[in-house]
């Protein structure tokens, strides 16, 4: 029994620093939160737009891997705008948290036409591919124009 306690205290031991670590500083900011997120969606999105363009030979595998990256980070956005507006350097303006019904239906828009481009992607028909595309291409751009800083 003692030495079962004794390896109960050495396992918290190590875990109460871990979860210290977690909720500290730069690791719990939500501006950061986000930004990392639009960052990975970005850098998804760009290879995806490239192809479209003609700037690059179409892989349709590479596409619907990084069509399903893309879906999978725009669920967690909303967790980075929760509880607003956040104090640091952002780019989201004041407007998200003033209209939440709206900025809610945008997002809500772009996590379906991304999910869909990343069904569509499975299929592999490039013009459906494009069209999908484009109407997710237009979410982005629905939110930026509002919600935004230029
Ligand atoms: C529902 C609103 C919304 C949608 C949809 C949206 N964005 Fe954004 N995006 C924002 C906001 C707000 C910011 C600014 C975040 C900040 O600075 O706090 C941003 C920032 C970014 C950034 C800069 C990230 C950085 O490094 O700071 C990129 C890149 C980006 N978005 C790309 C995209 C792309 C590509 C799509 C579509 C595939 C998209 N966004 C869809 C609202 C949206």
């Amino acid at each position: 029994m003692k030495r079962f306690q004794q390896a109960l205290v050495f396992a918290f031991s190590l875990a109460i620093p871990v979860l210290a670590l977690a909720h500290n500083g730069d690791h719990a900011d939500p501006v950061r939160y986000r930004q990392s997120g639009y960052y990975l969606i970005g850098w998804h999105f760009a290879p995806m737009a490239a192809m479209i363009k003609g700037e690059r030979p179409m892989d349709a595998k590479d596409f619907a891997t990084h069509a399903q990256f893309v879906a999978d980070i725009a669920r967690v956005l909303p967790e980075g705008f929760a509880n607003g507006p956040h104090k640091g350097k952002t780019d989201a303006k004041p407007e998200i948290w003033k209209n939440p019904g709206d900025f809610a239906d945008k997002m809500k828009a772009f996590q379906e036409q991304s999910a869909q481009l990343a069904q569509i992607a499975q299929g592999g028909d490039a013009a459906q591919i494009k069209g999908q595309f484009i109407k997710t291409a237009e979410t982005c751009k629905a939110c930026h124009d509002d919600y935004r800083k230029d």
